[in-house]
This record gives structure tokens, C-alpha cells and sequence, in this order.
């Protein structure tokens, strides 16, 4: 009943509507709509309420939570089930903990802090309380594993086109994972896979956005590589709004391929906002570590290398970080 009050509010936020129409189309009594208006102003939603005229929303509250992501979120499949915590050790692992009990496709595990975040190559995730998003996907794609980096590719698409439309911030995507500003990291994906030869169970898209981070809430030796949208623009950022556009995205993204079965126009997009196609890199794998120039991002969203004695090189994602020679790009 509450999320049926909240989006009649958001659908006419700023303007009046009134307690007796909100009663007739809910079916519920005045009393109980006043009940919960009273829920969603402690939840932080500012409403003005006067009499004869009704309630009107004025403010929607950043909180990471189930009501308020699903208040404005246009979605079909991501996000039908949202799972809002205050803490959880990695979103990760409760991600992959509710794929394997059988949890429906697009469920969002999200929280508003981590004490376990976890990056690729086993590097820990900063996740501090009230100032990023600490997100994940479960997705149940019927492609075949080999195309699984594409997941991550689309979901590097999606945080980098809602990056862009929520703070008009100039982005890159740095194969496979990362989206940079002015060459530092704002966004890192750990992508998770379950599956055998030929089939995937499960994939968790594990997506950590530095938000309102301060330069202090990074390590030292994060410092000159990491960033947040606030530290470039000067002012706090809603992450509701960047949650709701980028799912959005990502479903748009997502169901085109998978009903269609068409990498070109991912694969596209992330070549042409590439930080690393076209650059010299430095390749850092287990046991190797390779220089070339990358030249392409191949069909599966593996990243073409050519190497300085000329062989061509596919690398898949998951198995090699990426830095720029002089550093990290
Ligand atoms: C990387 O760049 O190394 C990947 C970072 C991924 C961080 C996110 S935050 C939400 C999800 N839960 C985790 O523990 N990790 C991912």
C-alpha cells in the first residue's frame, strides 16, 4: 500500500492531490492513507499536507532503500525484487547466496554500507556508510558463458550513460571494468559467473560508484587514483537518481541482447568511450605480464592486444587488470 501512495505521489510531485482521491482509488480509508504519509515523512520524504487541498511531495530522501529506489524506477525486470540493507559484509555475497536459494531474475541486493566490499583480484572495496552505491544484480542470461564479459561491458554502458545524464560529467570506460574521470577510478564491476561448459545458473553484477566520498575516505595509496562524482563536482550527488537511471539502462541494454542476440551496439559504445583502445598497456595477468597496443574489443568483449613483436593477443575478462604504462589509465 505504501509503495501505491509513494508513486501516486511521485507521479504528481509538487502538486496537491487529495487525501478522499487517494482513498477512492487505493480503496482504503483516509485514516490509513494519513498513517502512512506519516511512515514515508520518518522514512524522509518532505510532504506538505493542507487541508481541503491534500498532500504534496515535496523532497525525496537519498536513503538506500527499497520504497524509495522503486518510488521512480521505470524498470520491468531489475529491481522487481530490491533487498535494501544498512550493512552487509559484500553485496556480492549475499547476491550469490539468494541466485543459488533460487532468487528471481533482476533481484537487486544494495546497502548502504560494506564491511567486506571486494574488488577484482581479491583488492578490498573502500564502501563507507551514506556515500556510495554498493550494488548487485542477479542475472539469469541464456547466453552461453564465453559471452559472460559482455555482461560486464553492458553494465560499464549503463553506469557510464547515467553517470553522464544524472551529473553531465565528462566519462571513460577503462576495459573491462572500470569507469574513469580525468583518468581516475570512480567506478569499478566484479562480475561473478556460476555455471558449467554451456550453461550459466547465475551472474552477479557486483557495481561500487564512488558518490559523495570525500579524498579522505580513500586510502593514501588510493588517493591519486581514485575519485568520487562529488570530489569532481563540488556537491553532494543523489544516488537514488543515478540507481534508478542506470537500472533503466541496463535493462534497456540487457533485454535488447538477450532478445536479439546483438553485441554491436555494446561493443560500440565501449570502444568509442574507451580509455584503454588505442592506448600502449601493460597487461598484469597471475603468472604474465605482457606490453602492447590495444587495438579492438572483440564480439565476446575480449580485449584485442597487439603485441611489440607483432602476435595479436585475446584477453578475456576477469583473468588481467589494465594499466597504462605510465600508470594507471
Ligand atoms: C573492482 O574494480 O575491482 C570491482 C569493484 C566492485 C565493487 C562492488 S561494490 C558492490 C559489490 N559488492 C562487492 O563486494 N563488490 C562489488
Amino acid at each position: 500500500m505504501r509503495q501505491n501512495i509513494l508513486k501516486m505521489l511521485i507521479d504528481n510531485m509538487g502538486e496537491f492531490i487529495s487525501g478522499e482521491d487517494m482513498s477512492d482509488i487505493l480503496g482504503v480509508t483516509r485514516a490509513a492513507i494519513w498513517k502512512h504519509i506519516e511512515i514515508l515523512r520518518q522514512d524522509g520524504y518532505v510532504i506538505e499536507s493542507v487541508p481541503r487541498k491534500g498532500y504534496k511531495l515535496v523532497e525525496i530522501p537519498d536513503t538506500i532503500d527499497e520504497y524509495v529506489i522503486k518510488g521512480g524506477l521505470s524498470t520491468k525486470l531489475l529491481g522487481t525484487e530490491i533487498l535494501s540493507f544498512d550493512v552487509v559484509d559484500s553485496t556480492n555475497a549475499v547476491a550469490k547466496e539468494k541466485a543459488i536459494a533460487g532468487c528471481r531474475e533482476g533481484t537487486i541486493i544494495i546497502a548502504d554500507k560494506q564491511t567486506g566490499g571486494r574488488g577484482r583480484m581479491g583488492r578490498d572495496w573502500v564502501s563507507p556508510s551514506g556515500k556510495g552505491i554498493w550494488m548487485s544484480i542477479v542475472l539469469r542470461p541464456s547466453i552461453v558463458p564465453t559471452k559472460a564479459p559482455l555482461i560486464t561491458s553492458m553494465a560499464a554502458v549503463a553506469v557510464m550513460k547515467a553517470i553522464q545524464r544524472v551529473t553531465d560529467l565528462n566519462v571513460s570506460i577503462k576495459w573491462p571494468n572500470d569507469i574513469l574521470i580525468d583518468g581516475k577510478k570512480v567506478c569499478g564491476i566484479l562480475t561473478e559467473m556460476q555455471g558449467d561448459m554451456d550453461i550459466i545458473h547465475y551472474v552477479v553484477v557486483g557495481i561500487g560508484i564512488n558518490v559523495n566520498l570525500e579524498e579522505t575516505d580513500f586510502p593514501k595509496e588510493l588517493r591519486d587514483k581514485a575519485t568520487s562524482l562529488k570530489m569532481e563536482l563540488g556537491v553532494n550527488v543523489r544516488r537514488v537518481d543515478i540507481i534508478q537511471v542506470l537500472l533503466k539502462e541496463l535493462e534497456d541494454i540487457y533485454l535488447d541482447y538477450i532478445n536479439k542476440g546483438n553485441s554491436n551496439a555494446i561493443i560500440t559504445f565501449v570502444k568509442e568511450n574507451s580509455a584503454t583502445v588505442g592506448n600502449r598497456i601493460c597487461v598484469i595477468g597471475v603468472d604474465t605480464s605482457i606490453e602492447g597496443r590495444a587495438i579492438d574489443i572483440d564480439d565476446n568483449g575480449a580485449l584485442v592486444v597487439k603485441l611489440d613483436d607483432g602476435q595479436i593477443r585475446k584477453i578475456m575478462s576477469g583473468d588481467v587488470s589494465v594499466r597504462g604504462v605510465k600508470g594507471y589509465v
